[in-house]
């Protein structure tokens, strides 16, 4: 069996799906592991250091030539997808519901595609689940970007000069992401206030030691672990909820999507008049339309003093360990379908079931 792991084309990508620690692995396994060269650059893996865990090097073409499996993290372009070798199997994110087109492409040409989005959300899934390793990362990050643009230090300070209250962080959205910002903020000593659609997310941020904001009165609940489309009744409690809150923070981190949707704008002009000048909002719904009204994505937009960050695919500003997680990602995925390096698509699997679009010449999920 050939794995080809392809060089990312997305600008500002720095991440590559296979690092040469998995290569290895697989190598050892009888896999042949064939890496376009240049992939690891972005993440400061060499070519060399692949070589050196017995995978080939080679170009686009040499690579793909033969290969079974394909591997990238971006969905690929049309371009891409005349490339792929036919009747192999591609693994990377599709986001299939949204790219129904490509996932035509890719059945046209009798390729299989398991999209790495699909993985259900189960415990068993979760070593697999690439959503949740890169949002991870992308929820620290979001609080290290916050803090290199305030002018200001998080944590209480007690100097001779006199004292330093601490930075107040608020954060809409407490997925895996806005978890993640809440652990971070915490431990650079900023008070942090969190809101959720999701009322048992109130646990969670108090066991990180943050505030819960309940939105009283009004509910919207979630559907297998995501969150529902908020209501008008609900936004308009959320913003008697949040604004006190929002007009004293220094940070605003915002993480809110609801699957399949533009992301709601939990933050619009008005709200954004009541922010302190100085103050930083890092939107991470960038890409989904951002939950500020303001927001234009991998931009800095200056609104009378408020800084609003687009921030976009953020886990790529933390390539190495990105990388690192994302191809642990991929290693229990083949434990499931190459049991024995041999590819095995078991569609009575939940998570094979959830996340194989397209194959043999029938799409299996519609977009
Ligand atoms: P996400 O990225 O889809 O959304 C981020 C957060 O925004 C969610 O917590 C959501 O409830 C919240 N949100 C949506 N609309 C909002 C609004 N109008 N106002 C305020 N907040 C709003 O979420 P993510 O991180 O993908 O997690 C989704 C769910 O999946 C969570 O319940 C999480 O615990 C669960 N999960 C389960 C896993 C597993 O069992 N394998 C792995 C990872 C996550």
């Amino acid at each position: 069996m050939k794995i080809a792991v392809l060089k990312e084309i997305r600008e500002r990508e720095h991440r590559v799906a296979v690092t040469p620690q998995v290569a290895a692995t697989w190598v050892k396994q009888g896999i042949q592991v064939s890496i376009e060269s240049g992939a690891g650059n972005g993440s400061w893996f060499s070519d060399q250091q692949y070589a050196e865990a017995g995978a080939t090097l080679g170009s686009k073409s040499e690579i793909l030539s033969g290969a079974d499996i394909v591997m990238k993290i971006n969905p690929p372009t049309e371009d891409e997808v005349a490339t792929l070798p036919e009747k192999s199997l591609l693994v990377s994110l599709l986001y299939h519901r949204s790219n129904a087109e490509l996932v035509k492409s890719l059945n046209s040409r009798r390729i299989s595609a398991i999209s790495l989005d699909a993985i259900p959300r189960i415990s068993r899934a979760q070593s697999m689940d690439v959503l949740s390793s890169q949002s991870n990362l992308a929820g620290y990050m979001a609080v290290i970007k916050g803090a290199g643009h305030l002018d200001k230090i998080f944590p209480l300070l007690m100097t001779a000069a006199g004292t330093i209250t601490p930075a107040r962080v608020l954060i809409f959205g407490v997925g895996v992401a806005g978890l993640q910002a809440i652990a971070t903020a915490k431990r650079l000593g900023a008070i942090v206030e969190a809101t959720d659609v999701r009322p048992e997310t109130k646990e969670q941020v108090e066991s990180l030691g943050g505030k819960f904001i309940e939105v009283k009165g009004a509910e919207v609940g979630s559907e297998g672990g995501y969150a529902k489309e908020a209501t008008d009744e609900y936004r308009a409690k959320q913003r008697e909820a949040v604004n006190k809150s929002l007009s004293q923070a220094d940070l605003v981190i915002t993480t809110a999507l609801v699957p399949g949707r533009k992301a709601p704008i939990l933050v619009d002009e008005e709200q954004v008049g009541m922010m302190k000048p100085g103050s930083v909002l890092i939107d991470m719904a960038a890409e989904q339309g951002g939950n500020c009204t303001y927001t234009k994505p991998y931009e800095v937009v200056n609104q009378n003093g408020v800084r609003i960050v687009g921030a976009a695919n953020m886990a790529s500003e933390l390539p190495i360990n990105a990388s690192e997680l994302f191809a642990k990602n991929l290693i229990e995925l083949m434990k499931l379908i190459a049991p024995k390096a041999e590819l095995v698509l078991d569609k009575n699997d939940e998570i094979v079931a959830g996340c194989l679009i397209c194959h043999e010449g029938e799409v299996l999920h519609q977009g």
